[in-house]
């Protein structure tokens, strides 16, 4: 495919991670120009050799391997290119290791962001789709799905490196005309791109998260899931969260970039169906979608969780037109297929 040489640039940080290089691969296939910088901490950069090739790129995707913590890094990139606006993926994201590494977090997390949003202010660059989660909302539960209004409140360093992430841009964007920041808050990503040639690469021998590892087992890298808890008021006993496919989260992203240029100033959206699952029903419609047993055992509970996490999306719905395609079947299925095509991730 050829792209334009006049269109400026979205500059995609995090891009060679797992959401972000799904999201520059629709980037790509609805005629945006792309550049993706990343440190590597987490990921490689095989995913944007999958994203050339998936889209028909005749060329190489404009990557810099840069940490958005060396502010003179980033300003080499915006000054080679002519960036008119970013979506901002780039964090370290594992709960646990945050609570162990509450300084590298806040480090990474706070003053990368820090680093970009000087960076794009000294360019001129104000708009903005920032990462954001359903971790930054206070962890009751009474039964009723998380609206954008909720009340925030975060139970890990992790947690708070989002919400101080999403202050700084709120703060930036009310301090200086001609700012637009859309905060996304994305509930549980899994899947992969239906071609099985991308998907979620952990770099840890045990993910930290349900779907990776239930993949795991399904394909015999892992002996068995272990469920964490059984005994939540929850129709089986096992956490209910809300999963959402990566292609359309992916799709969520392009659809806020262009929503940016109405000049709505500062916004909050969730991303998730509005459904939830089971730990067991998860494991049971990956077990039907692979034609595999998926062992599991019963643990204790894990720290820190509770027992259901759902998302309003209604006002994504009406204000975005973003509503989930693709259901809990095909999440399975993509997952499936990348996982077994490519057992070991991109190495
Ligand atoms: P990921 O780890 O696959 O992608 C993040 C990318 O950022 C990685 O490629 C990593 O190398 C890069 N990175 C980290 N720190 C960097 C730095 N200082 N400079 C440059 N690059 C850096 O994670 P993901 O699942 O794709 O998540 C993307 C974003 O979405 C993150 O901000 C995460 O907090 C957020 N998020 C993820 C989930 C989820 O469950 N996956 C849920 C809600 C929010
Ligand atoms: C889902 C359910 C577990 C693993 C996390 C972050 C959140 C966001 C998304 C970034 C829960 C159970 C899990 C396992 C299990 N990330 N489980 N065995 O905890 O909802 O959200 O990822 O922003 O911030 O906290 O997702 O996939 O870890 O857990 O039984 O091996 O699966 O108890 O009920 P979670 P998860």
């Amino acid at each position: 495919m050829a792209v334009s040489t006049d269109l400026p640039y979205v500059l995609v940080t995090g891009g060679t991670g797992f959401i972000g290089s799904h999201t520059v691969l629709v980037l790509l296939s609805q005629g945006f120009r792309v550049v993706v910088v990343d440190n590597l901490s987490n990921s490689c950069e095989e995913p944007l050799r999958r994203v050339e090739k998936l889209a028909g790129l005749r060329e190489k995707l404009p990557f810099h391997r840069v940490d958005l913590t060396d502010k003179e890094g980033l300003r080499d990139v915006f000054r080679q290119y002519n960036i008119s606006s970013v979506i901002h993926f780039a964090a370290l994201k594992a709960v646990g290791e945050s609570v162990k590494k509450p300084l590298a977090y806040y480090r990474n997390n706070v003053a990368g962001t820090l680093n970009l949003m000087d960076t794009m202010t000294e360019f001129s660059v104000k708009n903005i789709v920032f990462s954001s989660s359903a971790t930054v909302y206070e962890a009751v539960y009474e039964g009723l799905p998380l609206r954008e209004d909720n009340p925030l409140g975060c139970t890990s360093p992790y947690g708070r490196t989002k919400l101080f992430m999403e202050t700084i841009i709120k703060d930036a964007v009310e301090a200086a005309e001609g700012w637009n920041a859309i905060m996304l808050r994305y509930f549980n990503p899994t899947g992969a791109h239906e071609s099985g040639t991308m998907g979620e690469a952990p770099q840890q021998q045990f993910p930290n998260n349900l779907m990776p590892y239930v993949a795991q087992v399904a394909i015999g890298k892992l002996p068995e899931v272990h469920v964490f808890g059984s005994d939540y008021n929850t129709r089986d006993g096992t956490g209910v969260r809300d999963y959402i496919h990566v292609m359309d989260l992916a799709e969520a992203h392009v659809i806020a970039l262009k929503r940016l240029t109405e000049n709505h100033g500062y916004e909050i959206f969730n991303l998730g169906s509005g459904t939830g699952q089971t730990v067991l029903e998860m494991i049971r419609t990956m077990s039907e979608v692979c034609g595999r047993d998926i062992p599991y055992t019963i643990d204790p509970r894990r720290a820190g969780d509770i027992d259901t996490i759902l998302c309003e999306p209604s006002k994504a719905a009406k204000e975005l037109g973003f509503v989930v395609r693709r259901d809990l079947k095909q999440m399975c299925a993509d997952l499936w297929r990348w996982q077994q095509t490519n057992p070991n991730g991109y190495e």
